[in-house]
């Protein structure tokens, strides 16, 4: 093989007597694997081992495409570059990675499978690589986004973004060209938001925004690069027949537990260790509250509403913190604070899910192959280790360009705490203002205490409406937020797998009523002035109510 002789003769021969203008092409497969949980990790590696089997057997074969060279990389999320362009000035602070050379950059996820990498390479071919272009299998909004900012607010069907687990194909050139935006010498870019909410949405609007076609004209103009739709690249694994072409990458749909997982205590974690703490005020005692009993709150047994005011019909327990209309950091320490004292010594109880009044979540049964079934949150749960600091929600960015960003979880679709946890956040975090933003503090501070913030993908900030339906259909939905312009009993239905119940079910019997007076919480205990200064200058009032 001459590509091989080359290597290997390279400080012999003349580089252009042997290789000449045939150099060959080098192909970067880069794996983003997220640290947690250990699952993830080992998809991560069997991901790689899958790839680099198939190059070996095209290698004995001798049918390994002799014009490209295979690099493999695993990149472990550093602290907060999950967002692709956050990653990329690490890829290229790293030469071997991303390399003048590089034509093809192949970008998976720890659920990405490469089905045929005989097929990928050969298509790989047909398309130039000196190009500047993406492809992937596109998703397109059916109406404009509040987790996409409300861009492209006239024509939302028409913005192509890619499915990232499906896997991304960059040309080199490309990705070069991003990574010189991103650098910190970077020149002037078009960012719409500090918020990382999707990273795909956001990757695909900031090439259209920042790179134009044309290699030669600086100036970004408007109408730039849109994402090439590419039918070798699907969203599930099964081929639709008809296709012109196989699917060779593709997006492996969540697996259910093994066996070996549910013995490690999976069946333990039922609906009875998880304590529900839910937010409320009074103004929605009586719009918000009944809809939940109606839904999911039957499987909840240990669920409590904490309100501004106490509400014996509830009943609610009241927090002694007035309601604000921007954020409900004093109001969700003092729900953490009173939560213990109610849990006391339940040993039962193992974590807590903070929720709003207007969250929807699935304590249903999934249906697996295995004899019985478990219920979603049980088999999110029983993947993380009760015992340990576990933080688990769906998690946003905040300004993770910059050195002072920082990850968390938005607050509507839930956030799930263990309960060392919970007291390790009770003693030292604190609100710089009553009215900060609760869960954006919570990601600050659990952060700067060095406990990462794990995504989970079922997890929602808002409506069905507002996701793509080949997403939702990857992972089972665990919950949905906001009951606006939506059906709530309908989501509950169609996507948590759940039915109504016909009558509130009686909350389970309390022990003691905590004191409903004001808590004082105690300030300063981890300072978090830098980063509140910089919450408050950019009106985060906007956010809030996402
Ligand atoms: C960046 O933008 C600022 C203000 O719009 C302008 O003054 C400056 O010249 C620009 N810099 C570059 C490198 O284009
Ligand atoms: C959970 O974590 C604790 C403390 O790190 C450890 O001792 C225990 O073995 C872990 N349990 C499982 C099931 O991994
Ligand atoms: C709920 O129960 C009432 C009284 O038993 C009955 O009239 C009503 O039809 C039921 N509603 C539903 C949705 O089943």
């Amino acid at each position: 093989m001459p590509t091989r002789i080359c290597v290997l003769f390279g400080l012999l021969c003349l580089a252009s007597l042997c290789c000449g203008s045939n150099k060959p092409g080098e192909v970067l497969l880069v794996i983003a694997c997220p640290p947690h949980p250990q699952q993830a990790r080992s998809d991560c590696l069997a991901l790689s081992h899958n790839v680099l089997e198939q190059q070996r057997a095209l290698e004995l074969a001798g049918i390994f495409p002799e014009d490209f060279v295979l690099k493999v990389h695993v990149m472990h999320e550093l602290f907060n570059s999950w967002t692709m362009l956050d990653a990329l000035p690490h890829l290229r602070a790293q030469a071997r990675v991303l390399g003048a050379r590089t034509e093809w950059i192949i970008w998976c996820q720890h659920n990405t499978r490469v089905s045929s990498l005989r097929g990928l390479l050969e298509q790989l071919r047909r398309q130039n690589p000196r190009e500047l272009a993406f492809y992937g299998h596109a998703l397109y909004d059916a109406e404009a986004t509040i987790i996409h900012h409300f861009s492209n607010y006239k024509d939302p069907q028409r913005f192509p973004y890619p499915m990232l687990s499906a896997g991304v194909v960059f040309t080199g050139a490309l990705l070069r060209r991003l990574a010189d935006l991103v650098a910190p010498s970077g020149q002037n870019i078009t960012v719409h938001s500090d918020f990382s909410i999707d990273a795909s949405h956001e990757l695909a609007r900031f090439i259209f925004d920042n790179v134009s076609p044309d290699p030669h004209i600086s100036t970004p103009i408007s109408g730039g690069i849109l994402l090439k739709s590419a039918s070798y690249i699907c969203s599930t694994p099964t081929s639709v027949p008809n296709r012109k072409l196989p699917c060779l990458l593709h997006a492996q749909p969540e697996e259910p537990l093994t066996l070996g997982q549910r013995r490690n205590g999976c069946e333990h974690t039922t609906g009875s260790h998880i304590y529900f703490a839910i937010k409320t005020c009074a103004k929605f005692h009586k719009e918000r509250i009944p809809i939940i009993e109606r839904t999911w709150a039957a499987d909840a047994r240990n669920r409590r509403y904490y309100s501004d005011v106490a509400d014996v019909g509830i009943p609610a327990i009241g927090t002694g913190i007035p309601n604000v209309q921007t954020g409900h950091c004093a109001k969700t320490m003092a729900i953490l604070q009173l939560s213990l004292k109610d849990i006391g010594k339940q040993l039962d109880i193992r974590w807590l899910m903070l929720v709003d009044d207007d969250t929807l979540l699935s304590l249903h049964l999934i249906h697996t192959h295995l004899p019985t079934s478990v219920p979603r949150v049980s088999a999110l749960l029983c993947r993380h280790n009760a015992t340990e600091l576990v933080y688990l929600g769906q998690r946003y960015g905040y300004r993770l360009h910059a050195p002072d960003g920082f990850n968390y979880h938005t607050g509507g679709a839930g956030i799930v705490l263990s309960l060392p946890l919970v007291r390790l956040i009770v003693q030292r975090c604190s609100c710089p203002s009553a009215s900060a933003p609760d869960d954006m503090i919570l990601g600050y501070c659990l952060q700067a205490l060095g406990v990462p913030a794990i995504h989970v993908a079922g997890m929602h900030q808002a409506r069905p409406q507002d996701y793509a339906g080949e997403l939702l259909q990857l992972h089972a939905p665990l919950t949905f937020h906001k009951f606006w312009n939506t059906d709530p009993e309908h989501t509950y239905r169609r996507w948590l797998g759940g039915s109504m119940v016909n009558r509130s079910a009686p909350l389970a019997a309390h022990k003691e009523q905590p004191a409903a007076g004001p808590l004082h919480m105690t300030m300063g205990r981890h300072s978090l002035a830098a980063g509140v200064g910089l919450l408050q200058q950019t009106g985060l009032g906007k956010h809030l109510d996402l």
